[in-house]
């Protein structure tokens, strides 16, 4: 569903990523553990377009992203939850999830995406800067889910919200998965959440990936090596 091939990206003469290699499947859930630094938001960054590749290959269902500005991979299924949410704290949440909604043709924000998140419809009139951390981050997901996306792609989801609310967001992220039929791309530094949701692990160290191992065989001491400083 989604391949990466040989990616290179740098910032001006500083190489971060070195020549990557990562295939998802439909429907499989793939989290990407790594340090801070190590490059998780600069691939997001560059597979959404936000950030140019120096050279490799990103293709989505057999099609070529590479050439693509950034609201074409949406408009191809491509859809992105940024590190720290970036919602539009002064517009409403209905508003917020609207903006996704110019991408899939619709004018109501669907039912089955309140559905999932029962608490942006109770505060669908609120702005969403006044919603709590674990609010905003699920007013992110929704936004994407209203492109209709093929491939989500969360960059550290769970940063900076309480063990409680992180399980919650398992759960909903795997409903997702099961009744969407879409793949999921996660990055993250909490490894429980990681093996909670994901059938395959990968490891992320200074721009190259170092393990790939599925859910059922993760050394999980090992892997817990690569996050401690
Ligand atoms: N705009 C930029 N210009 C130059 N270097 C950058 C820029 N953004 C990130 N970097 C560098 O690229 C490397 C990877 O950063 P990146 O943000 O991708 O890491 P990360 O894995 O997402 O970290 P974190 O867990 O802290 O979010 C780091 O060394 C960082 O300093
Ligand atoms: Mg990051």
């Amino acid at each position: 569903m989604l391949a990466i091939s040989d990616l290179h990206v740098a910032y001006g003469q500083s190489e971060v990523l070195h020549g990557l290699n990562v295939s998802v499947a439909p429907n499989e859930i793939v989290a990407i553990m790594g340090r801070n630094g190590m490059g998780k938001t600069t691939l997001m960054k560059s597979l959404m377009g936000i950030l140019p590749a120096k050279s490799g290959s990103v293709s989505m269902d057999g099609a070529e992203l590479s050439a693509l500005p950034s609201y074409e991979r949406v408009g191809k299924g491509l859809a992105y939850v940024p590190q720290g949410r970036m919602i539009f704290s002064t517009m409403t949440v209905k508003e917020n999830i609207e903006t996704g909604l110019v991408v899939s043709g619709g004018s109501e924000v669907p039912e089955d995406i309140y559905d999932l998140f029962p608490v942006l419809l109770e505060m669908k009139g609120r702005r969403g800067g006044n919603l709590s951390g674990g609010q905003q981050q699920q007013l992110a997901i929704a936004r994407a889910l209203a492109t209709k996306p093929k491939v989500l792609l969360l960059d550290e989801p769970t940063e900076g919200i309480q063990p409680s609310i992180i399980k919650d967001m398992a759960r909903t992220l795997k409903r997702i998965r099961d009744e969407r039929g879409l793949s999921i791309v996660v990055s993250e530094q909490v490894l429980s959440f990681a093996l909670d949701i994901a059938d395959r692990v990968l490891v992320i160290e200074n721009g190259e990936i170092v393990r790939d191992d599925p859910r059922d065989s993760v050394d999980a001491a090992q892997v817990s090596k690569y996050l401690s400083v």
